[in-house]
């Protein structure tokens, strides 16, 4: 081990959601320490990025495969093309997601009694669903290969209820938003799908972590950001690097004693 502890070079690393705000930092950052990126994500590859990862793929360290993880068969097709140019993947970073950010639509963040059910079966098929899927069928493969490493980003809001009133100042504008419950379940749920693999594929060497995490900074509404940071002990919301060292950790040797935990980034918010 000695000063490889944290090494992850050349390691074959999956991020779903790659293209997302965090997801690209994850991938940014590594990218940066040497391992080979594989970009799944349902979006179409358009520029820029936030954590802009062109430089990678230009440079053969980094491949994007549009994927809907909802879907087997979009599954299988980026396993192939990865087994193809990396082989089997080292690490998976289940990170693709579903939200409902403060200043969304009030139409799909109604009061819970006239939640629509659509809505809630597509944000757990992508949320919950889709980290099964992604399990099934990138997780086999690591586990059949005998080593690696699954990190399933949750959210602070999978462990507290949301705290409604911070988006009460949407109501002065004659619009009522809540954030709504399918976000909240479909990340509880994450800690019982990682806790469950953590055991089932420990004698294979697949360590399957959760890692939650709190809000981002992304230009929300100033009244949402004002209540919200009186809500964090460190006073702020997070920038999304901050998480890469979470993530190098849990994909890297220096976490080769955990499985099946949940490590919590979330500024202090969830400690009083
Ligand atoms: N932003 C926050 O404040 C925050 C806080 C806590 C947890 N999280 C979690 O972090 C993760 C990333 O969040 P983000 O803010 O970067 O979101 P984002 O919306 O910027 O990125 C999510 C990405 O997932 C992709 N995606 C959506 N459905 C998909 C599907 N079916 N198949 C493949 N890709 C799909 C989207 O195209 C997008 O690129 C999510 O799991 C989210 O719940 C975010």
């Amino acid at each position: 081990m000695g000063s490889n502890l944290f090494s992850i070079k050349d390691k074959t690393v999956v991020v779903t959601g790659g293209l997302g705000q965090i997801g690209s930092s994850y991938c940014q950052i590594l990218g940066e320490r040497g391992a080979n990126i594989v970009i799944l994500d349902s979006s179409e590859y358009n520029l820029p990025l936030e954590h802009n990862t062109t430089n990678l793929i230009d440079n053969g360290q980094a491949i994007y495969i549009q994927t809907d993880i909802t879907d087997k068969k979009s599954l299988y097709n980026a396993l192939n093309k990865i087994e193809s140019k990396f082989g089997t993947p080292f690490g998976l970073i289940n990170n693709a997601g579903l939200d409902s950010p403060p200043n969304s639509s009030s139409q799909s963040n109604g009061p819970f009694e006239e939640y629509d059910e659509k809505i809630w079966d597509k944000v757990i098929d992508v949320n919950l669903k889709g980290v099964f899927l992604s399990c099934q069928i990138l997780g086999s493969a690591m586990a059949k290969n005998g080593a690696g490493s699954i990190i399933n980003i949750g959210s602070i809001y999978g462990i507290l209820s949301p705290d409604q009133r911070l988006y009460e100042y949407r109501k002065f504008s004659g619009e009522a938003f809540f954030k709504p419950i399918a976000y909240s379940a479909s990340k509880s749920g994450i800690y019982g799908l990682s806790r469950y693999l953590a055991t089932y594929w420990a004698k294979n060497n697949v360590r399957v972590n959760t890692l939650t995490l709190g809000g981002v900074f992304n230009n929300q509404d100033k009244e949402f950001l004002n209540e919200y940071h009186k809500k964090v002990p460190l006073g702020r919301m997070a920038k999304s690097e901050e998480y890469g060292g979470a993530i190098i950790f849990l994909i890297s040797e220096a976490s080769s004693y955990m499985t099946g935990s949940n490590l919590v980034m979330d500024g202090g918010l969830s400690a009083w």
